[in-house]
């Protein structure tokens, strides 16, 4: 927009170096804790090892996406190309104070589960997904970014919403979350409903219900066995949805 002058100005044109326009783009990060890396027994017996994304992780990453948003199933294309844009963003910079957790099993990714702290008292859940079908693995993810936000960031509330209904059978339903006044309030993932969970119910009773619905609980004391076991990220060859 151009508009005249109301003062005589010795230059009329100013250069700007973009690194100031990124300093006003992106805010300065949030403190935020470091995720240890927690393993967890699935009811099948295999051994889930939840640990943060690396940067090496991000191309393989978005290479599962490019596949996973063609999924016409399920909703895995339209949470694909979600994650798609969530990945990269972490790359680019262009979200806001996000945790991101894989879960591997033997080193193959087959969990992914993310999230964001929108300030010091309230974080956002944005997708979790599982590659390894009717494992109940999706859990274990939910749990682990679930546990981050109100145990390690300890926000006051966690705000999810579902865009698939195995998304919302195994966290709306089955965790019984109550939703927020609709339209007045509406979540960031293309202006559905909030679900949340506080501190009173994830203390009163969502943590406990989430390790038995589980089967176990995230164990912070990775075993080098199973360290070694997730060495080396890879991605499943095939993908079975
Ligand atoms: C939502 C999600 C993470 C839930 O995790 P999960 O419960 O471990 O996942 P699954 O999809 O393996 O299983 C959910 C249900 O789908 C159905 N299902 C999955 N694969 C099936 C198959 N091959 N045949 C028949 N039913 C199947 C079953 O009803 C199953 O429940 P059950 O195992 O109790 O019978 C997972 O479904 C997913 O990644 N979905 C796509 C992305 C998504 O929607 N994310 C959530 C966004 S809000």
């Amino acid at each position: 927009m151009k508009i005249e002058l109301p003062t005589p100005v010795s230059v009329e044109e100013m250069k700007i170096d973009v690194r100031e326009i990124e300093g006003i783009l992106s805010s300065p990060a949030m403190n935020m804790p470091v995720w240890p890396g927690a393993q967890v027994k699935l009811l099948d017996g295999r051994m889930l090892y939840i640990r943060a994304i690396q940067d090496s992780d991000i191309d393989p990453i978005l290479g599962v996406m490019e596949k996973v948003m063609k999924v016409e199933k399920d909703f895995y294309d339209i949470v694909g190309v979600r994650v798609y844009g969530e990945v990269l963003a972490l790359r680019r910079k262009r979200l806001k104070d996000p945790f991101t957790f894989v879960g591997l099993i033997d080193g193959e990714f087959l969990g992914f589960a993310n999230g964001r702290a929108w300030d010091k008292d309230l974080a956002i859940s944005l997708h979790t997904m599982t590659f390894s079908r009717r494992a109940k693995l999706g859990y274990p993810m939910y749990y682990a970014k679930t546990y981050y936000a109100m145990e390690m960031l300890k926000v006051q509330e966690w705000w999810s919403t579902f865009e698939s209904y195995n998304g919302w059978r195994m966290a709306g339903l089955s965790m019984a979350q109550p939703t927020k006044p609709f339209p007045q309030m509406q979540h960031e993932l293309g202006g559905a409903k909030i679900f949340y969970v506080n501190q009173d119910t994830w203390q009163g009773r969502l943590k406990e219900y989430c390790k038995q619905i589980i089967g176990d609980d995230l164990n912070f004391k990775v075993t080098d066995e199973v360290l070694k076991a997730n060495e080396k990220f890879r991605v499943p060859e095939t993908l079975e949805l």
